[in-house]
């Protein structure tokens, strides 16, 4: 039997070591070409801070080895299958899923905190739960339960599942309001001692399960970035909480770690979307917005061929790709790279141009670039390139439709107003790979495709840019 092996200063040391792997995995991921080594020293890190966890356990009657394995072996397997199989346009869905998973097991270790106080050595001398312990055990509640409810409707949203438009309550504010004054109420209740908690406890998690219902439901598909990320950093301020509750070092770095990182990338995107963070984190933002102008489209359309596409290309000095969503369904991105190595070899400049939304989930589009060798040096941000579709010959959009939408910019009803888009219109031609003059993400129509300087190419963006190279 295991007991207590490790000394109380070693135990520290070894799960801080384990946090340093962790920041050392964050940092490797801020770049393709290290994020493989970040992911196993991530991977290092939790397994140093799991086997630690197990050896410095004082209490041997909870150890049930042969429990752990099979939690483990189970849980690990479902996860391999799940990230082996998911196609990387689910990738969104996936996150929600596991963040979900994050928020009900804060919920589900602050109940057997709670239910067996002992075990868990938060009882006072009197025999009474340690009133740090239970504010800790409300928190954890809290933020678990609104991590998990507002993930499951966010994973609901973007499978498909559940209407991805907003839905807007009557007086959900007001409901907000009465719901968090009610777990304020049963929480001061608890935290004084004055009644039986098991009910009360039991009303924070409904209710707090509600109100992440509450706050997610009125939020748009095209926020659902943003909120994933938010979702990921409530589902580590909940894991860090716990962490205080369960005494455990490597609990609270790693909730802390993920907590702040995400909140940092929430950041970032609500800057990138033009979105005020504080709206985001308070839930229910974007719903001021309407559904944008539908007017049954009557304009005239320049529609092209692989071998216009090619003429007009080869005939560039310059030319900036724009790759979106389409390009990842289709998995155009090798023949993409057939097609610009083609134009390079001409002496073409070609550069790529990534928009921090495209796709579906944040750094889409660079993990596609990098699985097709493409250089990073060729690749650049918004803010970066934005200033050279001015000057370039040709923008050459392929599979994206709302990162370029101009009404983001001149139409105050429209979803995606104030998000800053590649301004692909200020370049001489634009080429527009897709299907057809269907919509994007946001739902809403894009004016650029009636433009004098657009020709449409509509087909697959995989076929489309093998005939182009073809005829290049
Ligand atoms: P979208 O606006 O969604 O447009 C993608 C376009 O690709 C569609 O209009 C579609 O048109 C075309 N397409 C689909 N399959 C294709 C294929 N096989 N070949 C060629 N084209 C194809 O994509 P975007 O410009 O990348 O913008 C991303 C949107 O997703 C934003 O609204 C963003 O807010 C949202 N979003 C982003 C994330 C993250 S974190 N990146 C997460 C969730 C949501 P056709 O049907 O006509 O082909």
């Amino acid at each position: 039997m295991i007991n207590n092996l490790l000394s109380n200063d070693l135990v520290a040391f070894l799960y801080l070591i384990s946090g340093v792997f962790f920041i050392l995995g964050i940092r490797g991921l801020s770049s393709p070409e290290t994020a493989r080594a970040g992911n196993y020293l991530s991977m290092s890190g939790m397994a140093l801070a799991f086997i630690v966890t197990i050896f410095s356990l004082s209490d041997p009657s909870i150890l049930n080895l042969i429990l752990i394995l099979a939690g483990i072996s189970i849980g690990g397997l479902i996860g391999t299958i799940l990230s082996k199989r998911v196609a990387m346009t689910d990738m969104p869905q996936m996150v929600a899923a596991l963040n979900s998973m994050g928020g009900l097991s804060a919920v589900l270790v602050a109940w057997a905190a709670f239910l067996s106080p002992i075990a868990f050595e938060l009882v006072s001398t009197d025999g009474s739960i340690k009133t740090l312990s239970k504010i800790e055990m409300i928190l954890g509640i809290l933020v678990g339960a609104i991590t998990f409810s507002g993930s499951v409707v966010a994973f609901l949203k973007l499978q498909g599942l559940m209407k991805s438009a907003p839905i807007i309550l009557p007086f959900r504010h007001i409901l907000s309001i009465v719901i968090i004054s009610l777990i304020v109420s049963c929480s001061y209740l608890i935290i004084s001692g004055t009644e039986s908690s098991q009910l009360l406890f039991l009303a924070i998690s409904l209710l707090s399960l509600l109100l992440g219902l509450l706050l997610i439901i009125p939020i748009g598909g095209a926020d659902m970035p943003v909120v994933i990320a938010v979702l990921n950093s409530y589902s580590g301020f909940a894991a860090a909480i716990i962490g205080f509750t369960l005494s455990n070092l490597a609990l609270v770095i790693t909730g802390a770690l993920v907590g702040s990182s995400g909140a940092i990338l929430s950041y970032i995107m609500c800057v990138a979307m033009n979105r005020s963070f504080f709206s985001v984190i308070m839930g229910g933002f974007g719903d001021e917005v309407g559904g944008g102008a539908q007017v049954k489209e009557t304009r005239p359309v320049k529609i092209g061929s692989a071998d216009d596409a090619a003429f007009i290309l080869k005939n560039a000095s310059s030319v900036i790709i724009v790759p979106g969503y389409g390009m990842a369904v289709a998995r155009a991105q090798n023949s993409l790279k057939e097609m610009v190595d083609k134009l390079k070899e001409m002496g073409i400049k070609v550069t790529y141009a990534i928009h921090p939304v495209a796709g579906r989930m944040p750094g889409h589009m660079n993990v596609l670039l990098a699985e097709a060798d493409v250089p990073y040096d060729d690749i650049y941000e918004l803010s970066e390139i934005n200033s050279d579709f001015a000057q370039a010959d040709v923008a050459f959009v392929i599979g994206a439709n709302d990162v370029t939408n101009p009404a983001a910019k001149s139409d105050p009803q429209s979803p995606i107003f104030g998000m800053p888009i590649l301004e692909v219109e200020n370049a001489k031609t634009v080429l527009f790979v897709k299907r057809s003059l269907g919509i994007g993400y946001a739902g809403i129509d894009n004016d650029l495709f009636y433009r004098e300087n657009t020709m449409m190419l509509l087909d697959d963006a995989k076929k489309m840019s093998e005939d182009i190279s073809a005829s290049i």
